[in-house]
């Protein structure tokens, strides 16, 4: 887990590298921006610096993650940053009272490159 920091080195969230599969090059990231700092870019700047990480020094190939139904800013985020929307998984999670989807993203290096104009 790494920690996120503003620019005053305030704590601001935390996020993670996770289900790391090394054979198949793939990998999936949590992450969470405390509450009040919510909003102001932080969680789509950490992502970007994570996930270029995750492609160039551990020279891993694929982001795959899934947002769950109704997380409208976790969704938009996986859009700015160019994940493509893959699939839905159907009533996996049961929350107060009703059955939600997974929504399914993903992103390859090569569209992070292109999409990120990183070098
Ligand atoms: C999801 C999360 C990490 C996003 O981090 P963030 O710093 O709040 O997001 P950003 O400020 O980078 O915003 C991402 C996009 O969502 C939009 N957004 C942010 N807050 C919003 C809100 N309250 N309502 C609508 N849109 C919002 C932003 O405007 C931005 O899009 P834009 O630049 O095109 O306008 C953060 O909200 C969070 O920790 N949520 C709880 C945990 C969680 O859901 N984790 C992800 C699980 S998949």
């Amino acid at each position: 887990m790494f920690t996120i920091e503003n620019l005053n080195g305030e704590s601001i969230g935390g996020i993670n590298l996770n289900s790391i599969d090394e054979r198949n090059g793939t990998f999936s990231i949590g992450i969470v921006i405390d509450k009040q700092y919510r909003g102001k870019g932080y969680g789509t700047r950490a992502m970007k610096i994570l996930l270029k990480y995750a492609f160039f020094e551990r020279r891993l190939n694929k982001f795959n993650d899934y947002v769950l139904e109704g997380n409208e800013v976790s969704a938009k985020m996986m859009k700015k940053l160019g994940c493509v929307q893959e699939g839905i998984r159907r009533q996996v999670v049961y929350i107060n009272g009703q059955y939600l989807d997974f929504i399914l993203f993903g992103l390859t290096k090569d569209e992070f490159i292109e999409k990120q104009k990183v070098d």
